[in-house]
Order: C-alpha cells, then structure tokens, then sequence
C-alpha cells in the first residue's frame, strides 16, 4: 500500500462564504513551503466556490472536488447539481454517499452507486463513502455493514476506472472520538480484500482513505496505518494550519 500516494482531501461541507478563500490562498502559500510533499492534495468547498477554488488551485497545486453529484447528467431536477458541472466548474474528484447525505437524504447504496458511475462518466474521480454507525459496531455488524455498503456503492466501472473508498465510521465524524490504530487497520484490510476479491490486481491500487476526526494530533500514527492510503478531513480542512500539518504528516 505504501506505493499509493496518499490523498489528503478536505471536505468543506456546508461551510465557506468567498471570505474563506483566504484561507484557501494561505493554505497554498504554505504547501509551496514543503519541500519533500509526498501527498496529493484536495479540497471539496461548497458548490458556490468550486470554480474560483478551482481556478486558484490549480496554481497551487490543490485539486478540488464537488460534496454530491447528480445520477444524471442534465435535467429538471431543481437545486441538484451534475457531475458534468462539477467537472466544467474545475473539479477533479466528487464526494458520493457521505453519511451525512445518506441520512439527511436517504441515500440508498443503488442511488450512491448510479452518482459514482455518473462521476466516472463525467470524468472526476468518486471519493464513495462508506462506514458503520455506533449502533452497528456495538452491535458486532461494522464489518458487515461496510462490506454491504461496498458491494452496493462501488460501481463495475471501478475496474478500468479511478475511484477512491473513503472509511468514515459515523460514529468518528465530528465527534472527536476515533477508533483505535488496531480497528482501522483491521477495517481498511477487510476493505482491500473486499476490492481485490472484486477487482483483482486493481483493487491493490485503489485508494482507501480513513475519515472522522482526524487532525493534527492523529494523523501520524493514523496515517501510517496498513492500508491507509490518506485522509477524508472535515473540521480540520477549515483551518489553513490544521491542514496543513495533516498533510505534512501524511
Ligand atoms: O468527510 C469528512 C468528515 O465526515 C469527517 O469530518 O469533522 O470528523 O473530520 P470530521
């Protein structure tokens, strides 16, 4: 896994008017700074500040990336917004089934699969997310759980297709709280084997990123988890300086 390079993406959510984009020009001025960078970097802002984010990180040498796309490529569905604009508006990757989506929208894995495909099809790169709520692990179902979710959100296209499996345990995200080095280890190897088994060669190849919580203080024993090939970063991606040790840690 160490010969993936690790993707450090942040996902900005709801959060970021133009005056954030500030932080956005600090956060590039100091990625100019690092010598040796040896992860890719990304940011997911709200719709309204892709394209200028896009504009300006391109400069910098910060990919970006859309929260949610569309299953389809045009049409009358009012307030949505299609992968194909994603990609017009400069983004490189687009954030499908985050368990914030699956739950304030109900987003089912099918639905979450079609939005991968639609990506794909656009010619961004999916981050599809994936991850157990607390319930379930305390119930014993996380492995199962994730593995549904998966077998159901990955697209067949992942095969000849980029695609990145983001691990966020619901129960992580926001919270401040993380699973232990030994559970993530455990989850992102169970997740390998899943894709290997269903892709073969190429499902060694495929980003596996791990998401909730993670910031400064973690990073670096997270990070260098087996099978973590970098991190889906909320709260922390707001912070020029958080992220930035979080990339320098990767
Ligand atoms: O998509 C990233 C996210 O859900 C993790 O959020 O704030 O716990 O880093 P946070």
């Amino acid at each position: 896994a160490s010969e993936i390079t690790p993707l450090i993406a942040g996902n900005w959510k709801m959060n970021g008017l133009s005056a954030q984009l500030a932080e956005f020009q600090l956060l590039g001025e100091k990625l100019a700074t690092l010598k040796d960078r040896r992860a890719m970097v990304a940011i997911c802002p709200p719709a309204t500040l892709l394209a200028a984010m896009s504009e300006k990180g391109a400069v910098n040498g910060i990919a970006t990336g859309g929260q949610d796309c569309h299953a389809s490529p045009s049409g009358a569905h009012t307030g949505d917004i299609s992968a194909l604009m994603l990609k017009d508006a400069g983004a490189q990757f687009a954030i499908v089934g985050h368990s914030e989506r699956r739950a304030d929208h109900g987003e089912t894995d099918a639905q979450v699969r079609e939005k991968a495909q639609a990506a794909i099809a656009a010619g961004l790169t999916p981050i599809i997310c994936v991850g157990e709520t607390r319930a379930e692990r305390e119930a014993g179902q996380a492995d199962s759980v994730v593995a549904t979710q998966l077998a159901g959100s990955v697209p067949d296209a992942a095969a000849a297709n980029e695609v990145v499996i983001a691990y966020e345990p619901v129960w992580a995200i926001g919270t401040g709280l993380t699973p232990t080095n030994a559970d993530i280890a455990q989850m992102h190897d169970g997740i390998r084997k899943l894709l290997v088994e269903r892709f073969g060669g190429r499902g060694e190849t495929i980003r596996i990123l791990y998401g909730g919580s993670l910031k400064p203080a973690n990073a670096k024993e997270i990070l260098a988890v087996e099978n973590v090939n970098g991190g889906l970063v909320g709260g922390a991606s707001l912070l020029a300086n958080d992220f930035f040790a979080i990339i320098s840690a990767a």
